[in-house]
Order: structure tokens, then sequence, then C-alpha cells
């Protein structure tokens, strides 16, 4: 994506929910979680140009499911336009927003592209809110917005809104799948059913991908079993992850239906990919490198990852 003259580029990469515990329904109908967020190299890329309006213009591979839908409704252009009613920022913004990661995928596609847009509307309008507003206008937007904006591997707890930095993890890689299905987030946490169960968060440094994914065999994503009553391809999807060589264990993201399978180096990761495309070439499938530490505007410089 070529930067605009007077604007910004900005990316916006995947988040990946290594655990999902789910520990309690509110009243008000959301669900208290604890969960281990990475993000992956997996990135959509935004460039925001000032203008007298507001608009968004979507593209990319991944762009089909948001064409049919209102710009108005996405939450990137919601963002934007919530920033600058906190900035009191009278002009408006052009987004063109490269869709790579797949909607309603369970990896946050719409939050981190909120998030990035937040920290693009920073730098372009010099503008920088307390932590609080920022924390509270994140949240507003999304339970997965504060995390997206953090940009580095966190325990998430509470609704989205309580979040602390992770215990420092090892390499390792992941393939990220999608079996070609979009599920409804909300659908999917009214369709759990049976008692919750405590959290296990992970309280040790793994010291190998190995060890890590040893760690998080003890631990869950509370989601499955409602995501693949409703999209029976998610277990195929794990299953087929499961079986590849090098893959140490194989999990799903967020409400699905996109899994990830991890492996210790790029090499297997690589491989295992190619595998997965030449057998599902219908499927969406990418490996994917872990960003500790996300910085989205010196991402932006960087050419794509080669698939
Ligand atoms: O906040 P966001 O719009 O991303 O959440 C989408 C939906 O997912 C919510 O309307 C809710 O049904 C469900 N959700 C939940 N508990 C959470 C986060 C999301 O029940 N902590």
């Amino acid at each position: 994506m070529t930067p605009p003259a007077t604007g910004i580029c900005v990316v916006a990469p995947a988040k990946v929910n290594l655990t999902l515990h789910v520990t309690a329904r509110r009243d008000d109908g959301y669900h208290l979680l604890e969960s281990l967020v990475v993000f992956a190299s997996v990135l959509d890329r935004i460039s925001l140009e000032p203008a007298e309006t507001f608009s968004l213009v979507v593209s990319g591979p991944q762009s089909h499911h948001l064409e049919l839908l209102d710009p108005e409704d996405n939450i990137a252009l919601r963002a934007a336009r919530a920033m600058a009613r906190l900035a009191n920022h009278k002009d408006g913004v052009r987004i063109l927003l490269e869709k790579n990661i797949p909607v309603s995928g369970g990896m946050g596609g719409g939050s981190t592209d909120a998030a990035a847009v937040l920290h693009g509307l920073m730098r372009l309008w010099s503008f920088r809110p307390s932590r609080t507003l920022l924390q509270e206008l994140a949240l507003v937007l999304g339970a997965d917005v504060p995390v997206c904006l953090r940009g580095r591997s966190t325990i998430m707890e509470g609704i989205g809104d309580s979040l602390r930095d992770a215990p420092p993890l090892p390499g390792f890689w992941l393939v990220l799948a999608n079996p070609g299905v979009a599920i409804s987030t909300p659908l999917v946490f009214q369709t759990r059913s049976g008692a919750f169960l405590p959290a296990v968060p992970l309280t040790d440094a793994p010291r190998s991908a190995e060890d890590l994914a040893a760690q998080l065999r003890e631990r869950r994503n509370d989601l499955t079993a409602a995501a693949i009553s409703l999209a029976p391809a998610v277990g195929e999807c794990l299953a087929t992850l499961t079986g590849l060589p090098g893959c140490l264990l194989a999990r799903m993201s967020g409400s699905g239906a996109t899994c990830w399978g991890l492996f210790a180096t790029e090499y297997e990761a690589q491989t295992a990919a190619r595998t997965v495309h030449a057998a599902k070439p219908e499927w969406w499938v990418a490996p994917a490198a872990v960003l500790h530490s996300v910085d989205p505007f010196a991402l932006a410089n960087r050419p794509p990852l080669s698939r």
C-alpha cells in the first residue's frame, strides 16, 4: 500500500487466542474471560488520509464479506468517528483498508483494524488522550479492541478490559487455517452450554515451543464445542492441523472458525501450510510468525511475508 502524500500507513495484525477460558456470564449477556492473546504476522493494511468527510474503501483478498455491508457499520469507520469526537477534530478522514485477515474468523479482524485506526489517527492528528479515555473508547468499540490496541502478548481478563503482560514466550510459529466459514461471535457465545469451569492461567514462562505446547494442552478454548456444533468444518480443520508433521498442538482461536497449529520452526510451519493448501485449496491458510510486540507504524513499511 503506497503511503498517501499527506497521510499515514498503519498495519493491523491478526489476534490469536492461545487459550480462551470462559468463566461466567454477566447479567448483561457478556462473558467473563481469561485468555492468552498473541499477535500474528497476518496483517491488514490501512491508509489514513485527511479529508473533509469520513469514508472507507475496502479492498484485498478478504474484502468480499465487507463489500456487501454498509461502510458506516464498519468498526474502522466507527473508530475514526469516535476518535474525532474525543479529539474535537472537525474534519474527517479517508480510510483505505486492505483486508487480509478473514472476516468473522476468530482473529479479531475488525477489532485490530479499529485499534490500528486509533493508533494512526493519534499520530496523524498529534492527539494523545489519557490512557483511561483511550481504554474506555476502545472498549465501547468492542471487547477485543483494548487488547488489540496494546499489541503485545497479553493475558486478557474481565470481558476484555483487564490486561497484563503474558509471561515471556519462546520463539514459535503458527499455521492459521480457516475452513471457509464465517461464524457469528454472539451466536457462538449463546450456543456455549454446560457449567463454567475455572480459568487456568499460564503462570510459568515456557522454555521452548514444546514446553509451551505442553502447557497449552492443559488449558482450553471453551468456545470450541459450540463452534463445532455450528460449523462442523472446525472439527475437520483441527484434525487436519493436528495430523501435520511438526504440529505440536492445534486449537481454535477466539470464537472460530480459524484454528492454529503450533510449530517450533518456520520451516515446519511453511511446509505444513503448503500441505494444507494442497489438500484443501478452498480453505484459507497462512504460516505466521508471532509478533511479541507490535509497532504498527514500523511494520507498515515492511513488505508482506511471502506465503
Ligand atoms: O464486544 P464485541 O462486539 O466484540 O462482542 C461481540 C459479541 O460477543 C457480544 O455482543 C457478545 O455477545 C459476545 N461477547 C461476550 N463476552 C465477551 C466478548 C464478547 O459474550 N467478553
